[in-house]
């Protein structure tokens, strides 16, 4: 292990020892901190449903010039503009331009726009209709505002190994499975509308410590992480959910900041050439972060087609002269051009009704600017639905929710009301950079430049929090805090409400006859910085101050990602908890409903709640710049692809609320497990389907199916979240992983009938030395159904015979 390091080191000082094309891949860990060189950057062809797209591409940059070809490839500062980033247009060929804008809940930086659920909180919904609902609702609106390419949904990177990690927000879940079904449907979502949507990042980007070069306190430079994984981890983890958004038809990915295998995420050829573009037959661009791109040819020749925001430090007229003199081959840079316009017309872009680029985007909105209303009445059932089914209830002591008319509730706590800020406006998040044109973020140090960064480590946020800080940040044009859409009930219903929104000790104030305290919390997170603790002390005093003076305390916590409850879970007098997430803008509404009984919660976890930091081990820290890798900082994945769930599964550690848990208000039972290979599905151990976007296509092939009832034994409609996992008899697999979920809604002594299906990848693995996908033909997988990754009441089996 100790060579391995030092080998590392010196591949990051470029003495690169790279593996050849002629070694022979013995094991696992082959690829584990070297990143193998692979050349040429594999070409668009026009696989699956890109005929059409690659053959209007090519013919339209049959007719450009170098230089035009070379505007394709590289952002511009566009003063008219409030893109996040611009592409010159061709007048002379009809083209406009192209422009680029975050991000995941809903369109940054503007006016008259919707503040959609985010990430973690459509995956804590599980429900795949109301994600692709989501993202097509969202589509319209950047469709409105004259983006081209939507920077997000979906995010799958991070996936969410460290749970202490600062975006894990913006994803959908740590498990590779339910992220990469809902990245599916993000994709579709938001492509139908005729947006390009960009899967990021690719890949590894799994913490925000060191995600950029810096330069450390003796004024010298400290290379970005390096995240070192081995080639089986990279494919049934990491990789996985990039597949789903592939097969679906994403027409741009976002390579990553930091350095992966010891190479740059953005001038990595192993990653782009040989793992997105040659296996998984990538068609559409490679757009870089925001400044992710560190050299020029190099990054040319290893993938890289579009660079963010500015073309001019590495590309530009260097481009174009690389092509002249032969360090850049010209189809090189024909394949840039063809791919951005074959993505271009794949998202039907071309329509003569599409709106210019950045029509909606102004650079400053305080200045007068042309108002493009881009909200659709129809969306709003999608925004409520969606805040309220990534709400978690996790604890309901005898029945304490729902609510029945309360006479008298006190609330508190900072969270419950509207953020007030000192700034007016719509820039309620501190961390959205909500007012200023999106380019004001260059000055903040740790995004995009390089420098010393002072300490931006967003514990909880005073005000309520719905929405994310950084990137993926935006500002609608409402928030429903919890308190407005409580005090709205409270009219209806004559109820007396008292309330403390500023003392984290209440002590003695709490009335008498309350028949509830309700408390809110957040647990906030920006992109640029982790996490710093995954609970905090001013909080958790807060809920066991009220408590100590209020029997029936009911907690909501608007969490950015896992928030640690042993403080006071086990405290009798709090009698009912809710993991709120962030919701977006109908927060406070969707809240009144769950609180309420109007609709029986319905979310789980997509993450586990451990009971002490500790039992997240290793993965609980990101990893800094540690001797003696001070300079080339070294994140070993060694856990393999057991993070999360799988780890705790492994290490037999007792979680405080497993992965998938959710309670609701009623019970259900589980029964008639049964499972079966699908009649003629081909059962050869490799795939034989041709290379499409994804992979080998029969990898999507539905080769078995697992059935189950799931009966509703409680008194109220509600709808629950079947699982279906599955343990593959395979050395070095998790004990168990999630292959099926399915979210129906049933009344009271009524049964709905779920069936699973798997598809061929669900059922293989990674054979790293046969570099493909490998079904365990003949051995016994064990499958379970339940309803969390621990309350699996049917066990069965399946083989592939
Ligand atoms: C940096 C972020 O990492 C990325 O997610 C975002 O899309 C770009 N900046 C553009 O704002």
């Amino acid at each position: 292990m100790a060579g391995m390091k030092v080998f590392s080191l010196l591949a990051a000082s470029s003495f690169l020892r790279y593996a050849s094309a002629q070694d022979v891949i013995r094991n696992d860990t082959f690829f584990y901190g070297q990143s193998p060189p692979v050349y040429p950057s594999p070409e668009i062809e026009g696989l699956g449903d890109w005929g059409d797209a690659y053959a209007k591409a090519q013919a339209f940059v049959a007719q450009l010039t170098l230089e035009e070809k070379t505007n394709l490839t590289g952002g511009f500062a566009n003063a008219s503009s409030g893109c996040g980033g611009n592409i010159r247009g061709i007048p002379r060929l009809g083209f406009n331009g192209l422009c680029l804008q975050d991000a995941g809940q809903g369109v940054r930086a503007t006016d008259f726009v919707n503040a959609y659920a985010s990430g973690i909180h459509a995956g804590a919904s599980w429900n795949k209709n109301l994600t692709f609902d989501r993202a097509y609702a969202m589509g319209g609106e950047f469709r409105a505002k004259g983006a081209s390419i939507a920077l997000g949904p979906p995010v799958v990177g991070p996936l969410g190994r460290i749970a202490r990690g600062g975006r894990n927000w913006e994803g959908f879940s740590v498990d590779p499975y339910l992220s990469g079904i809902l990245a599916a449907e993000s994709v579709r979502g938001i492509q139908s509308r005729g947006v390009i949507s960009c899967t990021k990042h690719f890949i590894l980007n799994e913490q925000e410590l060191n995600r950029i070069p810096t330069i450390n306190a003796e004024n010298e430079t400290v290379e970005a992480s390096s995240s070192n994984i081995d080639d089986r981890t990279m494919h049934e983890l990491y990789m996985w959910p990039f597949a789903d958004a592939l097969h679906a038809g994403t027409a741009s990915i976002m390579c990553s900041y930091e350095r992966i295998n010891n190479s740059y995420g953005c001038q990595n050829s192993k990653a782009l050439n040989g793992l997105l573009k040659d296996e998984l037959g990538y068609q559409g661009f490679v757009v870089s972060d925001w400044g992710a791109q560190e050299s020029g040819v190099g990054s040319a020749l290893a993938g890289l087609d579009m660079v963010m925001p500015s073309g001019l430090q590495f590309w530009g007229g260097n481009l174009t002269q690389a092509v002249r003199n032969g360090s850049v081959p010209e189809d090189r840079l024909t394949d840039m051009a063809t791919r951005i316009m074959a993505a271009w017309y794949y998202t039907n872009q071309d329509a003569p009704d599409h709106p210019y680029p950045g029509i909606g985007l102004a650079p400053n909105l305080l200045l007068p600017h042309r108002i493009v209303d881009a909200r659709d009445p129809s969306a709003r059932p999608v925004i409520l639905q969606g805040a309220i089914e990534g709400h978690v209830l996790v604890k309901n002591t005898n029945n304490t929710l729902p609510l029945r008319s309360p006479k008298l509730l006190s609330l508190y706590g900072y969270d419950a009301k509207s953020p007030d800020f000192n700034t007016p406006g719509p820039g309620f998040n501190p961390w959205s950079f909500g007012l200023q044109s999106h380019n004001v973020n260059s000055v903040i140090c740790g995004f995009f430049g390089r420098g010393v960064c002072p300490p931006f480590a967003p514990i909880a946020q005073n005000g309520t929090f719905i929405v994310g800080g950084g990137s993926g940040a935006n500002n609608p044009v409402y928030i429903s805090a919890p308190y407005n859409a409580i005090q709205e009930q409270a009219i209806q219903d004559g109820t007396q409400l008292y309330w403390d929104f500023v003392n984290a000790n209440a002590n003695g104030s709490v009335h008498a006859e309350s028949d509830a305290c309700l408390v809110f919390i957040n647990a906030a997170a920006s992109e640029g910085v982790d996490r710093p603790s995954l609970r905090d002390d001013f909080s958790d005093a807060l809920v066991t101050n009220i408590a100590a003076q209020c029997s029936n305390t009911i907690v909501t916590i608007h969490n950015a990602g896992i928030r640690l409850v042993d403080q006071w879970i086990e405290n009798p007098n709090v009698t009912a908890v809710i993991f709120g997430h962030l919701p977006g803008q109908d927060s406070g509404r969707a809240l009144v409903e769950l609180l309420y009984g109007r609709t029986s919660p319905s979310g789980k976890l997509p993450y586990t709640v451990a009971r002490n930091e500790s039992d997240y081990g290793a993965l609980l820290d990101p990893v800094g710049p540690v001797p003696p890798y001070t300079y080339f900082p070294q994140d070993d994945f060694r856990e393999g692809v057991n993070i999360d769930y799988r780890a705790f599964d492994a290490a037999g550690i007792e979680p405080r609320f497993e992965f998938g848990f959710g309670l609701t208000y009623t019970t259900f039972e589980f029964a008639n497990l049964a499972s079966s290979v699908v009649s003629g599905a081909s059962l050869s151990a490799y795939p034989t389907g041709p290379v499409i976007q994804g992979g080998n296509a029969d990898l999507w092939d539905v080769i078995a199916t697992v059935t189950a009832s799931v009966t509703n034994t409680g008194n109220v409609a509600a709808a629950e979240v079947a699982q279906l996992y599955v343990g593959i008899p395979s050395a070095g697999q998790p004990v168990r992983q999630l292959r099926g979920f399915e979210k129906v809604l049933v009344h009271p002594n009524q049964t709905a009938h779920v069936e699973f299906e798997l598809r061929r990848r669900d059922l293989s693995v990674w054979d790293v030395v046969a570099q493909q996908w490998r079904l365990e033909l003949g051995a016994e997988y064990h499958v379970y159904v339940g309803s969390s990754s621990r309350d699996l009441p049917l066990v069965g089996n399946l083989t592939l015979a």
